[in-house]
């Protein structure tokens, strides 16, 4: 078996966009978490996962929502990205601008898609939980992604030739 550092390292060369992931806790606080482990799992039903480390402090809301929502950040949501993944910020929404939806899930303003889940499965793996939800409202808008690479943000440079 690997060390922590060495998967952390070698994962790191995987390429993936950001994303914010949302939800109410019991007392209807927003709170959320930055994740870039999101994958599509399922066309028919539109099946989607995030996984989300046990230690998180959003992981509790999570735990007893029903529904979240997954914000695919653009480029210019870099310092969004950042915010919600410090830990130990009171109220990570203070200056971000969001939007409550019908489903009551908080959507943050400007992102580049987002999609409004029902939670239709859990797997406890390791020290992360797999959330697996069931699309049921999504969006999608033009500009760049937000791409993290090698532990560092990064962008697209643009198709190839
Ligand atoms: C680019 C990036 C991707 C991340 N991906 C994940 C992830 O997929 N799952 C996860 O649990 N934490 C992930 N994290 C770490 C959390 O965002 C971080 O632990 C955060 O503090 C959790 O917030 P909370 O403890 O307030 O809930 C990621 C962090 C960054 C910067």
């Amino acid at each position: 078996m690997i060390p922590p550092e060495e998967f952390r390292r070698v994962l790191g060369h995987f390429a993936s966009g950001v994303t914010v992931i949302t939800a109410c806790d019991k007392d209807g606080r927003p709170t959320g978490l930055t994740a870039s482990a999101f994958t599509s799992v399922s066309l028919e039903p539109p099946l989607i996962l995030v996984c989300v480390d046990h230690k998180a402090q959003s992981y509790p809301a999570l735990s007893a929502s029903k529904v979240f929502a997954v914000n695919i950040l653009g480029l210019e949501q870099e310092a969004v990205s950042r915010r919600f993944a410090t830990t130990k910020i009171d109220n990570k929404f203070d200056g971000v601008p969001f939007t409550l939806s019908p489903l009551g899930l908080p959507l943050i303003d400007n992102a580049l898609a987002q999609l409004e889940c029902a939670i239709v499965n859990v797997h406890l793996e390791g020290d992360h939980t797999i959330f697996v939800g069931r699309v049921e409202r999504s969006y999608a808008g033009d500009g760049l992604p937000l791409v993290y690479y090698r532990g560092r943000y990064d962008r697209l440079s643009g198709p190839m030739p």
